[in-house]
């Protein structure tokens, strides 16, 4: 099976005040192409900390990342932030929507970032997306005017825009209702069956039935 993430030995530590704040222990993590994996544990155990640092949204001290067959631990600014803009779709608790913009003009956000895709193809991916969550009808309405299944719906549409091998998605059920939360459960087992990779951080143990492989964290290291 072809792996997407290698963290071999990571380890990452807060400092405040010269105290040190150990929050990933040595971690070592594969994840499979195709794999729903979830990241389970307290709160504080360190589980946003490593989904951030397969995002390449925050930095570790030590240990190496290989994602999708390239060494990722030491690359610069730039070259991180073209990685999470082109391979890796991002879903949070609290959705982070602008609510400056339409509904799509958020999920044609990536595309912008990008650069050099034409209007008539933003236009026609941003369609194409907002379909696929069953949201087309609100593409010229705002955020704030949509429910909170809604809008995870449409920050999955976001995230999913340049077509990410791989989801992270930090709680994305944590802010919704149980029956909305498995709605958007639906939708991700979906994307994973139409291959993509999912990492999900979740507290709730109903959902440990959609995933194939689970990860508890304690303190900041696996338990195994
Ligand atoms: N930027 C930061 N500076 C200092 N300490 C931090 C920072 N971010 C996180 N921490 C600390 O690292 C530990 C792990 O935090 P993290 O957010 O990864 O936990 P979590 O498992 O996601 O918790 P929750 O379930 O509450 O979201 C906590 O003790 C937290 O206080
Ligand atoms: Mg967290």
């Amino acid at each position: 099976m072809n792996n997407i993430i290698t963290l071999q030995k990571v380890n990452k530590t807060f400092r405040k005040r010269e105290k040190e704040f150990p929050v990933l222990k040595s971690i070592d993590l594969h994840v499979n192409q195709g794999d729903f994996v979830m990241i389970m544990g307290k709160s504080g155990s360190g589980k946003t900390t490593l989904l951030n640092t397969m995002g390449l949204l925050t930095s570790f001290d030590s240990g190496m990342y290989i994602l999708d067959d390239k060494e990722v631990t030491h690359l610069n600014e730039n070259e991180k932030s073209n990685i999470r803009n082109c391979s890796i779709g991002f879903i949070f608790q609290q959705f982070h929507l602008i609510d400056s913009l339409t509904i799509g003009q958020n999920v044609e956000l990536p595309l912008l970032y990008k650069g050099k895709v034409p209007y008539r193809e933003r236009s026609t991916k941003v369609e194409k997306y907002l379909d696929m969550v069953g949201l087309l009808n609100k593409k010229n309405q705002k955020p704030s005017e949509l429910s909170g299944g809604q809008q995870q719906r449409i920050a999955i549409a976001r995230a999913l825009i340049n077509d990410p091998p791989l989801i992270l998605a930090d709680e994305p059920t944590g802010s919704l209702d149980s029956n909305t939360g498995e709605e958007i459960m639906g939708i991700l087992k979906k994307l994973n069956r139409n291959n993509k990779t999912i990492v999900m951080v979740t507290h709730d143990e109903d959902l440990v039935r959609y995933a194939n492989k689970v990860i508890y964290i304690q303190d900041g290291l696996i338990q195994r």
